[in-house]
């Protein structure tokens, strides 16, 4: 499988009043086609901005990338300017993304057939009855129950579980190479949620897409990604395939997250603390405040580049090892 995306160094700033958040630091990862990967981390941690550098959608100001390549596909992104005619024919086209919130991204003042259709005309110049008829069809593929009819529903008609279907038809409509897929399901009750993101493991394994799932739920992770990175305070501190990171978790921080995820009949144990500010953050490890695992030794050193412990195993803290 040939390699999608490259990301490298990327770090992404905001300027606030209290001084500068370092929201997003040196992180470089990697997406293949067809592939899977996990984004999982704490509220707070980077995982939004650092998809909406990728997708350039950062509000500037206050937020700015600050360094960094960002490859997909052959073409870097950080060479085209955020509203570029070439940035937007890229979003929505070979790279899509799906919001936490569907409202955000649908237009309460179309109906889904007409956004639906628009976006292959724009991207695709698609005739406008050819559009419509795959538009209709993508309603198809995700399940929403006669799907000429609903082509004419404004999103304010649908309940929210249809909303994020439409959604994810918006998303797939052109076909993309990738999609980004932010917590699209938390708003939702843990059956739609469940139904949703087995719509989208559906959709993007038929399709071929690569998709990169963000959310605070590492069990989610686990069941549908080929690989996971973890977030924390920026940087991402522990990557490997699933199975790398569950057997065998190397960053205490992993180690908690694996104790959050509920299992029936267990104690779900939560990290105690809070993630630190990432204004004027020392150089040392994030974690540290929160760490039971930590050392003397950790309070002197700065925070460790990845290293690799085997395979794809990559991790920000070897201390457990030691
Ligand atoms: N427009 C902005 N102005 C200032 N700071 C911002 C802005 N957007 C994000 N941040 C900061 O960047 C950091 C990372 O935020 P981000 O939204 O990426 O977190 P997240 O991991 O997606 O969290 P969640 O799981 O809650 O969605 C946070 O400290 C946040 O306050
Ligand atoms: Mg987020």
């Amino acid at each position: 499988m040939g390699r999608l995306l490259t990301v490298e160094g990327l770090t992404t700033e905001f300027k606030t009043e209290r001084g500068v958040v370092r929201a997003v630091n040196q992180v470089s990862y990697t997406v293949d086609e067809s592939e899977i990967v996990g984004l999982v981390g704490e509220s707070g941690c980077g995982k939004s901005v650092s998809q909406l550098s990728v997708m350039q959608l950062i509000p500037t100001p206050p937020g700015r990338i600050v360094s960094g390549t960002i490859d997909f596909d052959g073409e870097d992104f950080l060479k085209y300017d955020r509203n570029s005619n070439e940035m937007c024919g890229i979003r929505g086209n070979k790279i899509s993304m799906i919001f936490q919130e569907p409202m955000t991204s649908l237009n309460p003042a179309l109906t889904v057939g007409k956004q639906l259709s628009e976006v292959l005309m724009e991207h695709r110049g698609a005739a406008k009855e050819e559009a419509r008829e795959r538009a209709a069809d993508m309603l198809k593929q995700t399940g929403i129950p006669d799907p000429k009819k609903r082509m004419d529903d404004y999103p304010h008609q649908m309940s929210g579980g249809m909303r994020q279907r439409v959604m994810i038809a918006m998303a797939m409509v052109c076909n993309p190479k990738m999609i980004i897929a932010d917590e699209a399901t938390t708003a939702l009750d843990a059956t739609i949620q469940a139904q949703i993101l087995e719509l989208l493991y559906k959709m993007v394994h038929e399709h071929k897409t690569a998709l990169m799932l963000v959310t605070h739920n590492l069990g989610i992770v686990a069941r549908y990604a080929h690989r996971i990175s973890i977030m924390y305070a920026g940087k991402i501190v522990e990557t490997g395939t699933v199975n790398e990171i569950w057997d065998n978790p190397a960053h205490p921080y992993t180690r908690g997250l694996i104790k959050c995820v509920p299992v029936l009949g267990e104690k779900m144990v939560p990290i105690q603390g809070m993630p630190p500010n990432l204004i004027d953050r020392p150089e040392t490890c994030a974690f540290l405040a929160r760490c039971k695992e930590r050392r003397k030794s950790c309070f002197k050193e700065p925070v460790a580049e990845l290293t690799n412990i085997g395979g794809t195993h990559y991790t920000a803290c070897t201390k457990g090892s030691e």
